[in-house]
């Protein structure tokens, strides 16, 4: 083996190729930038051989150009689901304009007469997707909830970048009361894999990813009718509830929609092989664009 860096770098490489991760040499850079010691990184090298996922391993994932720390037994974001966060954010962004002209306030303030979007990321996570939303658009409210303590604990860490709350529970049960009527913006990427398919995923999903961020059901859409279900009570007169769903499962995802009163609307991303399901209220006086107006629907 060549000793220095270099050399250790290509060791790394060698053993991360040998352990079937296809992208040894952008992996070992990863690691080698943020292990703070050589003894870590040797610990973390192990780690990624023996099967861990990598954002497990490293400690954080990189998601829409932001990096999201990522504990382990915490679900790590998908690429994929960066499309929820594009409609999610551009529905949010419409609000917040909704009420415009708002004259210049001082720096940092929305202007009088603007609405702050009231965003709330259900089933969250490490916080990616609400952090990712809340994000692209100023001055938005954050709420998220997950059942999994966990996840709430990592979600705290990462929602403190944008001001967000994280509360833990089921579903809605522990949201502020005052948020009832008042959400914008509802985006879940819940648990959608049928139960007779989880065995069927990858190792790195299957084995260090918890059953409660992956289990959706006997046909992967149980937590998202509950989602539906209570949907109405939460979401403002105009406001928009997102579901990321497969393609296959995005009718079933749909008519949980159709049957909580809402009117939904099937959009898809080819390229990053997303699916997301919006639902609007009957009664939207129209300032928004209509449900799906927002997707690169292809
Ligand atoms: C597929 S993971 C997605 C996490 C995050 N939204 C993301 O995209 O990175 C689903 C998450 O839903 C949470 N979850 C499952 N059932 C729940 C429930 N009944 N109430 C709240 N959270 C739940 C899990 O703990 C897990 O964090």
């Amino acid at each position: 083996m060549t000793s220095g860096p270099a050399g250790d770098l290509a060791a790394i490489v060698t053993r991360l190729r040998a352990a079937g991760c296809v992208f040894a040499e952008d992996e070992a850079r990863l690691l080698a930038a943020t292990a703070p010691s050589p003894a870590d990184l040797a610990d973390m090298v192990d780690r990624r051989v023996n099967g861990f996922p990598l954002e497990h391993v490293l400690g954080w994932a990189e998601f829409c150009g932001l990096r999201i720390a990522v504990s382990d037994g915490i679900f790590v974001p998908r690429r994929r689901s960066e499309f929820l966060v594009r409609q999610a954010a551009a529905i949010a962004a419409a609000v917040a304009a909704a009420d415009a002209p708002a004259p210049a306030g001082p720096p940092g303030e929305p202007g009088p007469g603007r609405r702050r979007p009231v965003i709330v990321d259900l089933c969250c996570g490490s916080g990616a997707i609400g952090v990712a939303v809340a994000a692209a658009v100023d001055h938005a409210e954050l709420y998220a909830s997950d059942i999994e303590p966990a996840a709430v604990a990592c979600a705290r860490q990462n929602v403190a970048s944008v001001g967000g709350h994280v509360y833990q529970g089921d579903l809605y049960d522990p949201l502020p009361a005052s948020l009832r009527g008042r959400v914008d913006v509802l985006v879940v990427n819940a648990p959608y894999v049928p139960t007779s398919e989880i065995v069927f995923l990858p190792p790195e999903a299957r084995l260090h990813e918890p059953a409660v961020a992956l289990d959706g059901g006997i046909d992967g859409v149980d937590v998202h009718r509950r989602v539906a279900a209570e949907a109405t009570g939460w979401l403002a007169l105009d406001g928009r509830l997102l579901i990321e769903t497969s393609a296959r499962q995005a009718i079933k995802t749909a008519a949980a929609m159709t049957t909580s009163g809402l009117v939904p609307a099937i959009t898809n991303d080819d390229d990053l092989g997303a699916t997301v399901v919006i639902g609007s209220r009957g009664a939207s006086p129209g300032t928004l664009p209509p449900a799906g107006a927002a997707a690169t629907t292809r």
